[in-house]
C-alpha cells in the first residue's frame, strides 16, 4: 500500500485526530443503550494501542446511526466510551459534542497518550454534507489525521474526507490505522494476486447490489459460486420457473450478460441445482416497516429445477451444498461475500452454515487465504460460532461491496502518499 500508516509516524505529545467506525448495534436495555457487537471497537485497539505508546493525544470521531441532524439520544456514543475503557483498561474521556470550545478545551487537556471520545459526529448536517466550515472546526483538534474507520471510508463526509484535506493542507499528515491498512490488504492486494484456485461466493438478495462485484471478479476468479435470492434471478434468466422466490425480473438481462462473460472468460460459474422451498402463507401481522408478514410453512428439499407456482426458495438444497463444499475446500484463495438463504431464521442457515463450514476447512486443511467481505456473511459466520477460524472478516458493509467493486473509496484517497 502506498498510503502513509500509523507506523510512519512520530506523534509523540502531538493532537491526533483519528476517525473510527463505532457504528455498532446498540438494543435498549433497562433504559439504557447495550453494546451488541463489539467488533467495531475491539478491531481499533491495535491502532489505539500503538498511538498510545508513541504518546500521541488521541481524539476520536464516530458517527453512530443516521440520526439526520439531531441529537437523537439513543444514538450517543456515550457507552461506547465507558466499553473502550474496559476494552484498553485506560480512561477514555468523552465529550458530548464534536464541535466547540468545550471540545477544544478537553483536547488541550489530553496528557501525551491520553483520549478522548467525540459525540456522533452525525449530530451535525454539515458532517454528511462534508460541509468546508464543519471540517474546519472538526479540524480545530487536530495536528494529524488518522483514519481507522474502513467502514465508513466509501463516505465523503466531513470527517473521513474534509478534515484529511485540511490537516494536509497545513502540511500535516494523513495516515491509515492498522485496521485500514489491513482491510486494504485483504480485500484489495491479497485479491489482485490470488493463489489459485481462486473461488468466490456470493449471495445476497439482489442480483443489482452484487452484478459491479461479479463483473470485476469475472476477470479474476476460477470459480464463481452464487447461492441467496439473487440465484433466483439468474434461474428465470434461464427460463426455470421460480414460483413465489424473490426475484429482479428486470435484472434478467444483466444475469445473463454475467453468465456470458463467464463462458467466454472460462471462470467456471455455478448455480444451485437444488434449493429448499416453502410454502409462504399470509397472516394478519405486520412488520416493522409495515409490510404484511407471511410464514413460511412446510420447508421441503426441491431437487427439480423448477419451483412450483405455490412455493418459494429459501435456501440452497443439501446436493448444492455438498457441491459448493467440494469445490471451495480444494480452493487456495476464498472471498465470500452475502448468505445462501434466510440464515436468521435456523430452519433456513443450514447451506449457509455449510459454505461456512468448508471456509473454514480451506483455511485449515487447504491453508488457504480466506477473506469475508462484510456484511451478512460475517453475522453467519459469528452466530456459527466460525469467526475467528478464517483469514480476515471485513469491518466493511457497503464500504467493503464498493471496494471490491474496484471503485475509489473518498476516505483512502485523502490520506497522504508515503
Ligand atoms: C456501516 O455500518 O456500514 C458504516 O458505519 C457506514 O454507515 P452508513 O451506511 O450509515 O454511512
Amino acid at each position: 500500500m502506498a498510503k502513509l500508516t500509523v507506523r510512519d509516524l512520530n506523534v509523540n505529545g502531538k493532537r491526533v485526530f483519528m476517525r473510527v467506525d463505532y457504528n455498532v448495534p446498540l438494543d435498549e436495555k433497562d433504559g439504557q443503550m447495550v453494546i451488541t457487537d463489539e467488533t467495531r471497537i475491539k478491531e481499533t485497539l491495535p491502532t489505539l494501542r500503538l498511538l498510545i505508546e508513541k504518546g500521541a493525544r488521541l481524539i476520536l470521531a464516530a458517527h453512530l446511526g443516521r440520526p439526520k441532524g439531531k441529537r437523537e439520544p439513543s444514538m450517543s456514543l456515550r457507552p461506547v466510551a465507558a466499553r473502550l475503557a474496559e476494552l484498553l483498561g485506560c480512561k477514555v474521556n468523552f465529550a458530548d459534542d464534536c464541535i466547540g470550545e468545550k471540545v477544544e478545551k478537553l483536547a488541550k487537556e489530553l496528557p501525551p497518550g491520553g483520549i478522548l471520545l467525540l459525540e456522533n459526529v452525525r449530530y451535525y448536517n454539515e458532517e454528511e454534507a462534508n460541509d468546508p466550515a464543519f471540517a474546519e472546526k472538526l479540524a480545530k483538534v487536530a495536528d494529524v489525521y488518522v483514519n481507522d474507520a474502513f467502514g465508513a471510508a466509501h463516505r465523503a463526509h466531513a470527517s473521513t474526507e474534509g478534515v484529511a484535506r485540511i490537516v494536509a493542507k497545513r502540511g500535516g499528515q494523513c495516515a491509515a490505522g492498522l485496521l485500514m491498512e489491513r482491510e486494504l490488504k485483504f480485500l484489495g492486494d491479497e485479491l489482485d494476486k490470488p493463489a489459485r484456485p481462486f473461488v468466490v461466493i456470493l449471495g445476497g438478495a439482489k442480483v443489482s447490489d452484487k452484478i459491479k462485484v461479479i463483473d470485476r471478479l469475472l476477470d479474476k476468479a476460477d470459480t464463481i459460486l452464487i447461492g441467496g435470492a439473487m440465484a433466483y434471478t439468474f434461474k428465470l434468466a434461464q427460463g426455470f420457473k421460480v414460483g413465489q422466490s424473490l426475484v429482479e425480473k428486470d435484472k434478467t438481462d444483466v444475469a445473463l450478460a454475467a453468465l456470458d462473460k463467464a463462458k467466454k472468460r472460462g471462470v467456471q460459474f455455478l448455480l444451485p441445482t437444488d434449493n429448499t422451498c416453502v410454502t409462504p402463507v399470509k397472516t394478519d401481522k405486520l412488520d416493522k416497516k409495515g409490510r404484511p408478514v407471511l410464514d413460511l410453512t412446510n420447508p421441503r428439499t426441491n431437487a427439480d429445477a423448477n419451483i412450483p407456482d405455490s412455493e418459494e426458495g429459501v435456501d440452497i438444497g443439501p446436493a448444492t451444498a455438498a457441491k459448493y463444499g467440494e469445490v471451495l475446500r480444494s480452493a487456495k484463495t476464498v472471498l465470500w461475500n452475502g448468505p445462501m438463504g434466510i440464515f436468521e431464521d435456523k430452519r433456513f442457515a443450514v447451506g449457509t452454515n455449510a459454505v461456512a463450514q468448508a471456509v473454514v476447512d480451506a483455511t485449515q486443511k487447504n491453508g488457504a487465504k480466506t477473506i469475508i467481505g462484510g456484511g451478512d456473511s460475517v453475522k453467519a459466520l459469528n452466530k456459527a460460532g466460525l469467526g475467528d477460524k478464517v483469514t480476515f472478516m471485513s469491518t466493511g458493509g457497503g464500504a467493503s461491496l464498493e471496494f471490491l467493486e474496484g471503485a475509489v473509496l473518498p476516505g483512502v484517497a485523502a490520506l497522504s502518499e508515503k
